[in-house]
């Protein structure tokens, strides 16, 4: 069930359109590193955790079906306004709630920067849970911030803005530079970010292998992506519906 309360900063309930903007103006690397490596086409594919829908609308391009689910209302609202296509269903669900006999398989399981939100105790089950979700053959691409620290404190996420602030003046006009500099220390997204709680990159590998095994990983930026095929089957380039 959703359990969030709109007031919990864990949730982005009060910032979504901060969050979507400031994810439009950072994206640029995440968006051109899923155009190469995801499946060119497929039957169905999954976007867990889908946030304001930005990389639901690039499965939305390669897949006939797309389920798109995550806890957040504001942020489904403003997919839902912003990228809707018809082949996109946007669901408000938690991820650890899918399963198979009622949500069916899928070519591809995409989840991107939100694992890290589900508590450590429950995590191996959400790991186990999204990987019962790929079809034979299918892929699971797992993606996700890592950071050695755990934790960021606010103050260090400030310092992070400041520096971050300095290189995008260098690149860039000021306008964009400035924004971003809003949205990082944003009352709101301040307040989330001391609640993130991050693996440590050798942590995520070990963590993510033990239920994805021969997973492959990639280093983008802040992020390593877990990239996963299932064992095929002879029925493994057909997608599996609910019965
Ligand atoms: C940092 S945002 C990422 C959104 C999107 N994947 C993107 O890359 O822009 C994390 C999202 O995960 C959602 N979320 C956190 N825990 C969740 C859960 N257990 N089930 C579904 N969604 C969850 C939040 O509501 C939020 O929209």
């Amino acid at each position: 069930m959703p359990s969030q309360p709109a007031e919990d900063p864990r949730s982005f309930d009060s910032f979504a359109a901060v969050y979507d903007r400031f994810a439009a103006l950072t994206g640029d690397p995440l968006r051109a590193y899923l155009r190469t490596a995801l499946p060119d086409h497929g039957s169905r594919a999954l976007d867990a955790g889908c946030g304001t829908g930005r990389h639901t609308v690039l499965l939305a391009d390669r897949f006939d079906e797309v389920l798109a689910v995550d806890l957040s209302k504001p942020m489904l609202d403003l997919a839902r306004q912003h990228r809707a296509r018809p082949n996109v269903t946007y669901d408000r669900c938690d991820l650890g709630e899918l399963y198979p006999g009622r949500d069916g398989r899928f070519d591809l399981v995409l989840s991107v920067h939100t694992l890290h939100h589900v508590p450590q105790p429950e995590l191996h089950q959400a790991l186990r849970g999204l990987r019962d979700l790929v079809a034979p053959g299918g892929f699971a691409m797992l993606i996700d911030i890592v950071d050695s620290r755990g934790r960021v404190t606010r103050w260090q996420h400030r310092a992070y803005a400041a520096r971050r602030l300095a290189s995008d003046l260098l690149r860039g006009g000021p306008g964009r530079a400035l924004e971003i500099y809003g949205a990082c220390t944003h009352p709101a997204w301040l307040a989330h970010v001391a609640t993130d709680r991050f693996l440590s990159p050798g942590a995520f590998r070990a963590q993510y292998a033990e239920v994805f095994p021969g997973a492959a990983f990639t280093r983008i930026d802040r992020a390593l992506a877990l990239t996963w095929q299932a064992p095929p089957t002879a029925a493994s380039r057909k997608s599996q519906r609910p019965a």
